[in-house]
């Protein structure tokens, strides 16, 4: 009689999983990221300027405006996903 050969996990599924990324931040004189910036344009779908105007995100150097703006975009662009933080 052949016998068959069992793999028994030593833990469940989910602990073998690496644990969650943080969300990307996006403007980081602000400390906002991609996750607000979504929850926001679900609540209400919003412009640039309307996030500008509920997080002031955008509103110290500038140079997070096109990350919020693609934040905004469904789905976001690759680009967003491969860019680095705010230099
Ligand atoms: S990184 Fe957003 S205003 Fe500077």
């Amino acid at each position: 009689m052949k016998m068959k050969s069992i793999i028994i996990p030593t833990s469940p599924p989910h602990a073998r999983m690496p644990p969650p990324r943080p969300p990307m931040i996006v403007c980081i004189c602000h400390n906002i990221n991609a996750a607000q910036i979504a929850e926001l344009a679900e609540r209400h779908p919003c412009t640039l300027e309307e996030v500008i105007d509920c997080t002031g995100a955008g509103t110290c150097c500038g140079k997070c405006q096109w990350r919020i703006q693609a934040a905004l975009q469904e789905p976001p662009p690759a680009e967003f996903y491969e860019a680095t933080a705010c230099a």
